[in-house]
């Protein structure tokens, strides 16, 4: 059996209870309790002396990060998506990373299929226009459309995209996805594989949820929004960095595209007097979609359960994809 007690792991940021109380009665856990942001010298003092790091996936983690933590055999981020993570520069120096992709994907895609009756319905806007106390006014809103017989794109048909297509299906929808490979299920999952061109000039609603990598940065920029229909609203949920975000204010500002509901931006956070702000055709959330207590408590288990057995040198129960198994 392991002495544990003799490891020290270190958390980049606030930890769910349950994760906190497993790992500090298991290792000798150097978190940040207190509230207000943990001091920088703080954290690189931790980091010196860390067999492994808690990622809340606030922090970079690249060869600036990893030359502070020479004693790091594990890196495990509570997210599924890593792209923060310079995974090259772990793998060779021997540091296994793991991630938490499944136990999220219900989370995600409600989320998904708010931000797309959003855009159809514009709750958003009218709860705001009730605040503003003018409800009865002669200028209203606008009338929305019916998702029912309208086409969604997905841009990713992952775990999530896939948990998204019962839900649009409850609503009647006719789901078209664009992945770089046609998934062999598709026809079972009820979704037909489209090109990203047809897909952009064929839905009505796209929705984004394909991992940020060098293939899909920027893949919304000008050329794309021009494809849209100007009746189409886009949705995302992936990472702020697949949009270009002059873009898309341009497309938005313009009338090419009619709505977008955004829970991830470039730069994220959102500066609060942001031009996209400005617009009265987007919602913007703030990187909420994994956030409910089940989610993150699952979240943050599976991110302990991979910092032990990484610390065991056992196999993660989740390692990226993109690196070689730690078996
Ligand atoms: C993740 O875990 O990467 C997602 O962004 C959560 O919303």
């Amino acid at each position: 059996m392991t002495d544990l007690k003799k490891y020290t792991v270190a958390a980049s940021g606030k930890m769910r209870k349950v994760a906190y109380d497993k790992l500090n009665s298991d290792v000798n856990l150097l978190a940040w309790q207190h509230s207000g942001r943990m001091p920088a010298e703080q954290f690189d003092e931790w980091l010196s002396k860390a067999d492994a790091l808690y990622s809340a996936a606030n922090i970079k983690i690249d060869e600036n990060l990893l030359n502070k933590a020479p004693r790091l055999k594990v890196i495990a981020q509570a997210a599924v998506g890593y792209d923060n993570i310079d995974v090259a520069a772990c793998t060779a120096r021997g540091i296994v990373v793991g991630h938490t992709p499944g136990v999220l994907d219900d989370a995600v895609a409600d989320l998904a299929y708010g931000l797309i009756i959003d855009s159809a319905r514009h709750l958003v806007r009218g709860s705001e226009h009730v605040h503003s106390g003018r409800w009865g006014e002669h200028k209203g809103l606008g009338l929305g459309c019916d998702l029912a017989r309208k086409t969604l794109g997905i841009i990713g048909m992952g775990n999530i995209g896939s948990a998204i297509v019962p839900r649009a299906r409850a609503s009647k929808m006719r789901i078209i996805y664009h992945n770089r490979h046609r998934r062999a299920d598709d026809g079972k999952l009820g979704a037909e594989y489209a090109g990203f061109e047809v897909l952009l000039e064929q839905a009505d609603f796209i929705v984004i949820t394909a991992t940020l990598n060098p293939s899909t940065k920027g893949m919304f920029d000008a050329e794309a929004f021009k494809r849209m229909k100007k009746t189409a609203a886009i949705i995302n949920v992936g990472r702020g960095a697949i949009v270009d975000t002059d873009a898309l204010y341009d497309a938005l500002a313009t009338g090419e595209i009619a709505y977008a509901a955004f829970d991830v931006t470039d730069p994220e956070p959102l500066p609060g007097d942001h031009k996209l702000l400005t617009l009265d055709n987007i919602t913007v959330t703030p990187h909420m979609a994994s956030a409910t207590v089940e989610t993150r408590d699952a979240m943050a288990l599976l991110t302990v359960e991979n910092i032990l057995a990484g610390l065991m040198d056992l196999p993660l129960p989740v390692q990226v994809p993109d690196q070689w198994v730690n078996a």
